[in-house]
């Protein structure tokens, strides 16, 4: 039984490069025998970036939706929201001390976000720490994240060990970093890495009116449409390969290449297989973000329940090496 975790950002709207590069593979990873999946929102890391709270419930309210809506099994596994578990933050702070300063202050990540912003508040400063808390709390021992993570889980593992080795004891298990370098970059409409922060992203939930706008944005040459056209260099087509079955992909490769067949075609194409594609997942999401919201948070405080059981176990544990209990 391996016990897996990871923390899900919620500062903002899934879109179709979240779901095709994280969403599915950690779902799919989730449903293997012998799996058992904590997955979280992490709300409170999203506070050192956004501070309206509307915009905060409706991102939640979003990401909650998208996870459900593609079929994450709530029983097997556990899904909840990091700031109604409170030990993520109690931990968090016995844990910052047990972090030195000079390891906070090398973080690649804290850097660069902190070059790029003109204000930076200590939330960014502390950001890993309450990452290990959330790993640590549950002792998980495989955290499937992207490359730019790697240096958080080990500093979770230092963190961890200069506890243990302080009290002579394994109060904490030691994870480890799973960086799957085969998941794939999606590209966005401007055929850049689809990303929020560019504005290039294809969100799939929108009405049907709303959505085709947003493909025909996507970027393609001015070939005349007599021409034939260069499959492998256009995004529409890459795009639709990836929702795409090996015929469709076939057929629509072939269309490009005889010529007489238009870049708007091809999108209109692309926007009929999301909708066949996602109509399961967009009616889901649509009965959890729209019409049933009641349903969406008793999913959520079911998995809060869980998590929270967890997570008091390993507090004790830690009052007690310290003296709290
Ligand atoms: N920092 C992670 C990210 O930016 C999100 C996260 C928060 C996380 N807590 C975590 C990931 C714990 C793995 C484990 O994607």
């Amino acid at each position: 039984m391996s016990r897996i975790l990871t923390g899900i950002q919620s500062s903002g709207r899934p879109h179709l490069g979240n779901i095709l590069g994280a969403i599915k593979p950690a779902i799919d990873l989730s449903k293997q025998p012998g799996n058992e999946s904590f997955l979280f929102i992490a709300d409170l890391h999203s506070l050192t970036s956004i501070k309206d709270g509307d915009q905060r419930r409706a991102f939640i309210r979003a990401v909650a939706a998208t996870w459900l809506a593609f079929g994450l099994d709530t029983e097997k596994n556990t899904f909840w929201r990091q700031s109604r578990v409170a030990e993520h933050t109690e931990l968090c702070w016995y844990l910052t001390c047990f972090t030195p300063f000079p390891m906070l202050n090398n973080a690649t990540a804290f850097k660069e976000k902190s070059d790029k912003n003109s204000t930076v508040n200590a939330g960014l400063f502390v950001y890993p720490v309450l990452q290990a808390a959330d790993i640590l709390l549950y002792d998980a021992e495989i955290i499937p994240v992207g490359k730019d993570q790697r240096q958080h889980i080990e500093m979770t593992r230092d963190i961890a060990s200069s506890f243990n080795h302080q009290y002579n004891d394994e109060t904490f298990v030691l994870p480890e970093a799973r960086v799957d370098d085969r998941l794939m970059t999606i590209p966005g409409i401007d055929g850049q890495k689809m990303s929020k922060s560019y504005n290039n992203y294809i969100d799939i939930f929108l009405p049907e009116n709303e959505l085709w706008k947003v493909v025909k944005k996507i970027k393609s040459d001015s070939t005349p449409l007599e021409e034939p056209k260069n499959p492998d260099t256009d995004i529409t087509f890459q795009l639709y390969s990836l929702l795409a079955d090996e015929f469709q992909i076939t057929e629509m490769r072939r269309l490009y290449e005889g010529g007489n067949y238009g870049y708007g075609t091809a999108k209109k194409s692309f926007y009929e297989l999301i909708v066949d594609r996602f109509a399961t997942e967009r009616e889901r999401f649509n009965y959890y973000f729209h019409e049933n919201p009641d349903a969406l948070e008793a999913e959520l405080q079911a998995g809060e329940e869980k998590a929270r059981a967890v997570a008091k176990q390993t507090i004790q544990r830690v009052r007690e090496k310290l003296g709290f209990n």
